[in-house]
């Protein structure tokens, strides 16, 4: 008995089971595809959907159109990662090349100063010393007879559609083990430094060397965070980015409607190990650069 019992269901049981598998696959298979088209970015809201929405839905590639008299007849791509909505934030990997960083670092190096600071009503050199604490020195691209600044320039007036000239000499800032610059906002708060002709309302920052240690651009109230509390301007917290040559960092401090943007508070964490070199272009609301 027992072995008449078995010997049916084996005959017909794995036959069975094969096809109720394949059925449940297919079945399974049918339906992730269907909710895949009709539901995807409902449910993936990531980089992954982003990246799927932003491109061509048939892949072939658009040429440039005929161009206005001020504008260019090929089309180029200058890839940028958002590291922050609050403040406006974007990474640029790779904006210049090492050979144009060194060559930034070998003009500038013999022009460092201490660096200086933009004064607060009330406030002397004396009281704030130990704020900024880096060797800089101003360099416009029309000193730069390698042409190199120009191209930098030019390429940070592309990536930010913002004309070259409203942009300040490059600041070339080299910070040594040790040196920082404490959180501030770049743009001049009139009710602090009073009335001024024209706004610093974004920066662009191109590193031009990596370091080893430390060293980070910090933005302490990326998202709102630490902002209700009482903060110590020296402490390195927030949203850090690490320094790497030939990268480029572009903030605004400006909110659209023209109010500072209160998270685009930053600062330059302490170097641990290895040394800092930063080109920093401010840019301006108005062609009037003071
Ligand atoms: C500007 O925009 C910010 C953020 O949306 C808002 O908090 C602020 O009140 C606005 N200021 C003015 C003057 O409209």
């Amino acid at each position: 008995m027992k072995v008449k019992a078995k010997s049916p269901k084996a005959k017909f049981g794995l036959p069975t089971v094969f096809l109720l598998c394949s059925l449940f696959f297919f079945a399974g298979l049918f339906t992730f595809t269907l909710l895949s088209h009709v539901s995807f970015p409902q449910f993936l809201s990531g980089p992954r959907s982003v990246t799927r929405t932003l491109q061509s839905e048939d892949g072939e590639d658009h040429g440039p159109l005929p161009q206005g008299e001020t504008g260019d007849s090929f089309i180029q791509s200058i890839p940028f990662q958002v590291l922050s909505w609050k403040p406006r934030a974007l990474y640029f990997p790779r904006f210049a090349t090492a050979e144009q960083c060194e060559s930034v670092i070998e003009m500038a190096k013999t022009k460092l100063r201490p660096s200086a600071l933009a004064l607060r009503k009330g406030e002397t050199a004396e009281s704030t010393k130990g704020t900024r604490t880096s060797s800089g020195t101003f360099i416009s691209a029309s000193e730069d007879e390698t042409g190199i600044l120009e191209i930098i320039e030019e390429k940070i007036a592309r990536a930010t559609m913002l004309p070259r000239t409203h942009g300040e000499a490059f600041n070339v800032l080299r910070y040594e083990i040790g040196q920082k610059y404490d959180s501030h906002y770049d743009a001049f708060n009139p009710s602090e430094y009073g009335q001024q002709k024209s706004q610093r309302f974004a920066s662009f920052l191109l590193y031009l060397s990596d370091v080893e240690e430390g060293g980070e651009t910090m933005f302490p109230f990326e998202n709102g965070l630490h902002m209700g509390m009482s903060y110590d301007y020296k402490k390195c917290i927030g949203l850090k980015v690490m320094p790497r040559q030939g990268d480029g960092l572009l903030f605004y401090s400006v909110l659209p409607n023209g109010t500072i943007d209160q998270t685009s508070l930053h600062g330059s964490c302490p170097v641990i190990k290895g040394e800092k070199w930063v080109a920093t272009k401010w840019i301006r609301n108005q062609e009037d650069l003071e």
